[in-house]
């Protein structure tokens, strides 16, 4: 994780990182820091905290035309100033993403050598390693070329070197960078949208490579060489990285959601089927693995095809069984996080097919997958996802359909009658969006336990929900399967415990319906998310959605759930695009 936004050109340079590094705080909130440079020297500026508080700090007016700058989610160190990037070490100084995973044994090596550090982290010990070795090389490039094969981990590095003062040197394996190119400098940063208030023109860096960038050039090397590499072209929008008039980020995806179903029909109504398989594991971390589920659910109900769901981080670190016709799919939105990259890896190296379900395009496991399927999401800021999850389970159910028509599970007239739905949903999704949820936050906001109940779907479903409200609301919340509820967990219920029981599978609703009995007779208050009639002594206070059909259904029943996330933790004023503790893209394991 960790956002890192470097600028070299014609513009005063503080202002440009501090917009470029705002619209990455979604990678890390902990820190921040700048180092640039003015009248020869190299100064460095940091803060504890987030962005807003180094921008205090600074004078944006200053004569500075290089400038490299960070903002940090710890890994390790505690989030504090001493920690805050950047670090300078004799003659380097740099701005770390990723994990050093061999730096206690290069930090007592050095330390032997006479190295003090003055902070806890892997990034500090990167700068004095880079430093050690240049001493013996006098050479940046080469000693790039050397440290790189000798750090083991993930890492992307900006980096000035005091006797270069004129020059940005940028190194990565494994954590995206990339290199942006205006018509007055050159930018280095982790995600395209830092530099699109600027330009939409950037270079992907790929791993070991090293861009050294001046104020009119960059020239790119690997193992000794200049490569020649094409630069690629963001067409999306800038909006994106703007709230638009909303008050925050998380409501504006919210709000895109109509039109990210509908260009998700247009873009993938030729969708290909995935009848050749007869197994298909889905493997994914937090939302994106939610949404595999609900890809389980319809695949095994309408095609016949048997889905294991992983959570990334246990799957590669499980035996993988490699069976006859077996597909595994990678779901993630920042296409980034390191566990589900990780696990791609390993299902390659077992020779398994590989499709990944991305929204950022050329990310690294887009780069790595031997299928993809973009969704269209757009950008997304707030660090918990609405649309993006939106978007996978939209493209899982449109693969599902057209996989159970090429099956001849369901006819050309059926098929063409569920893909006319999909095209019906987004007012549905509109009105659910704009219904009042102000009566259920209510109940709800001051209290610091709730559960989320529900079978099959429901249960995927309430999983999504769930974890939409704890990780912005920091609400203590539980998803269960609503059967499961009376073995153990059933005892933490009391009076007006808040139970959000949601009911659209229509085999399992007298089931839920029971649960929801149960948990009423030990006081709790449930709150049922239904498109059925359900009996009045089931629920406390209801909210009805809208029937469609199996395909879409999900769509609708998780607005709900997102938009009492939302205005909960609005209640509670909590600060809901950058909640405590998380980052947008994982990119450690
Ligand atoms: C929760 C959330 C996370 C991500 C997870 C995977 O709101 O956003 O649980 O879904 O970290 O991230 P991606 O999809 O980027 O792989």
């Amino acid at each position: 994780m960790c956002g890192i936004a470097c600028y070299i050109g014609k513009k005063k340079a503080l202002p440009v990182v501090i917009s470029s590094l705002k619209s990455l705080e979604y990678r890390g909130y902990d820190s921040a820091g700048v180092a640039y440079v003015i009248e020869d020297k190299i100064k460095l500026i940091k803060t504890s905290g987030k962005i807003i508080n180094l921008e205090k700090k600074l004078d944006l007016k200053k004569n500075t035309y290089l400038c490299i700058a960070h903002t940090r989610w710890a890994t390790h160190g505690k989030a504090n100033f001493k920690n805050a990037h950047p670090h300078t070490i004799g003659k380097i100084t740099l701005v770390h993403n990723g994990i050093i995973e061999n730096y206690k044994e290069i930090k007592n090596t050095l330390i032997k050598k006479g190295y003090t550090f003055l902070s806890d982290t892997d990034s500090e010990v990167a700068a004095a390693y880079i430093d050690y070795n240049y001493k013996q090389t006098n050479d940046i490039l080469e000693t790039l070329e050397k440290i790189k094969y000798e750090l083991k981990g993930s890492f992307a590095f900006g980096i000035i070197c005091s006797d270069e003062k004129d020059k940005i040197y940028a190194l990565r394996k494994e954590s995206p960078l990339i290199v942006g190119k205006s018509n007055d400098g050159f930018f280095i940063a982790s995600d395209v949208p830092a530099i699109l208030n600027y330009t939409n023109k950037y270079y992907l860096l790929d791993n070991y490579e090293i861009a050294v960038i001046e104020k009119d050039y960059v020239t790119f090397y690997n193992d000794h060489k200049v490569i020649e590499k094409n630069s690629n072209t963001f067409n999306g929008d800038n909006n994106n990285v703007n709230k638009n008039g909303y008050e925050h980020f998380m409501l504006k995806e919210i709000n895109e959601e109509p039109e990210v179903i509908s260009k998700t029909i247009k873009e993938l109504k030729n969708i290909k089927s995935l009848d050749k398989y007869n197994k298909i594991d889905i493997i994914a971390c937090g939302s994106a693995y939610h949404a595999g589920l609900v890809g389980k659910y319809l695949f095994e109900k309408y095609a016949d095809i048997k889905v294991d769901v992983h959570i990334a981080s246990e799957y590669r670190y499980s035996p993988i069984f490699k069976e006859k016709n077996n597909l595994a799919i990678f779901i993630s939105q920042s296409g980034e996080t390191a566990d589900t990259l990780a696990a791609l890896k390993l299902a390659k190296e077992k020779r398994i097919d590989t499709l990944s379900i991305v929204n950022v395009k050329e990310s690294s496991i887009a780069r790595e997958s031997d299928e993809i399927i973009y969704t269209y999401a757009g950008i997304e800021i707030a660090v918990a996802t609405t649309k993006a999850y939106l978007a996978q389970i939209t493209t899982l159910s449109l693969l599902a359909l057209k996989t159970s028509y090429e099956k001849n599970y369901i006819s050309k007239k059926e098929y063409e009658e569920y893909l006319n739905d999909f095209n019906k949903i987004s007012e549905e999704v509109k009105l659910l969006i704009n219904s009042s949820y102000e009566e259920i936050a209510e109940i709800i906001y001051k209290k610091e336990d709730i559960f989320f109940i529900g079978r099959s779907i429901d249960y995927y479903l309430s999983m999504e929900g769930s974890l939409k409200l704890k990780e912005i609301s920091y609400i203590h919340s539980e998803a269960y399967a609503a059967g499961e509820l009376k073995h153990g967990t059933i005892s933490l219920i009391k009076k007006n415990t808040p139970v959000i029981s949601v009911i659209t599978n229509k085999e399992l609703k007298d089931k839920t319906i029971s649960n929801n009995k149960e948990v009423i007779s030990r006081g709790a208050f449930v709150i049922a998310i239904t498109n059925s009639i359900i009996p009045d002594d089931s629920y406390n206070i209801k909210i009805n959605i809208p029937d469609i059909n199996d395909f879409v259904n999900p769509i609708l029943t998780i607005i709900p759930m997102q938009m009492i996330g939302y205005i909960v933790a609005k209640k509670r004023n909590c600060d809901i695009d950058k909640p405590k503790n998380l980052a947008k893209s994982v990119t450690v394991e």
